[in-house]
């Protein structure tokens, strides 16, 4: 695997790259982002990755400080699991940064309580697509939002890219993995498998979806411990609640803290 240490470097030798497959992350890596290299592995480009903790998408600093870092690890993984080249942007990367203002979807979900949230993210991947100029990118459907999102990005703004969802990836417990479970102590780690479990009870009685089943399944998170942020119930491509499962696919998506580890985890139900 190549490493590209600075953007300098990676400017210096991108022409000599043939088509490419882009897996961003914020490393700490774990079996989730491998699954998107893996799905990368499916298409005849070459895979990059990147490890970048974009504060631009951060609302604490707090937060950003505490992101967990592991590159040696990271790194060796990226390399056993087949990727081809690796970016590792120094701080050049926010010079001259077009400031990308998101949708007003992105105040939905996530986004309610984390305002520009989405500008951040968005601004560091729009700074990525100009310099990597993928012809595919890969998200995680954890973050469904940011998915959507990016998803209308590209098409808003022309850019010749497909972008593929990957599945989300849990553990045996049904936790969701993310980078942030490094952060849980061991009780609250088997708590958070809790969100999981209450996803799972919503599509289990999705005949009778309405406000009381999902505000039922908020108290339930909550009496455990949980600070729930959100917990609705949304079309998937509007993000506007709704309860219309004889209609169309409904997503349920959660965020809730346990301690100050935020958790997000969604499933989608499929029309009846
Ligand atoms: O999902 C993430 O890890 C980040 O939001 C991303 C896409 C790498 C942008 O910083």
């Amino acid at each position: 695997m190549k490493i590209y240490k600075s953007i300098s470097e990676f400017n210096s030798l991108k022409d000599k790259l043939s088509e490419l497959s882009f897996v961003p992350t914020m490393g700490n890596l774990h079996a989730g982002h491998l699954s998107l290299i893996d799905l990368a592995k499916q298409y005849d480009n070459e895979i990059i990755s990147s490890i970048y903790v974009n504060r631009l998408q951060f609302n604490e600093k707090g937060d950003y400080e505490k992101y967990p870092k592991s590159l040696e690890e990271d790194i060796e993984l990226l390399e056993m699991n087949g990727c081809d080249h690796l970016l590792l942007p120094d701080e050049s990367i926010l010079d001259n940064i077009d400031l990308i203002k998101a949708s007003p979807k992105s105040n939905k979900l996530c986004g309610k309580n984390r305002p520009g949230h989405f500008d951040g993210v968005l601004t560091i991947l729009n700074k990525f697509f100009k310099l990597i100029k993928p012809k595919l990118v890969i998200f995680g459907k954890k973050d469904y939002q940011q998915y959507l999102l990016v998803k209308e990005f590209i098409v808003e703004n022309n850019f010749n890219i497909e972008i593929i969802g990957g599945n989300t990836i849990r553990e045996e417990s049904g936790l969701a993995l993310s980078s942030r479970n490094n952060l849980l102590s061991k009780k609250n780690k088997y708590l958070a498998s809790h969100i999981y479990k209450a996803l799972n009870e919503i599509n289990l009685s999705k005949e009778n979806l309405n406000e009381e089943l999902i505000t039922n399944k908020k108290n339930y998170l909550t009496k455990l411990g949980f600070d729930v942020d959100y917990f609705t119930a949304c079309d998937p491509s509007t993000l506007e609640d709704s309860f219309e499962i004889y209609k169309s696919d409904i997503l349920i998506a959660v965020a809730a803290k346990l301690g100050d580890v935020r958790l997000i985890d969604n499933i989608l139900l499929s029309k009846l």
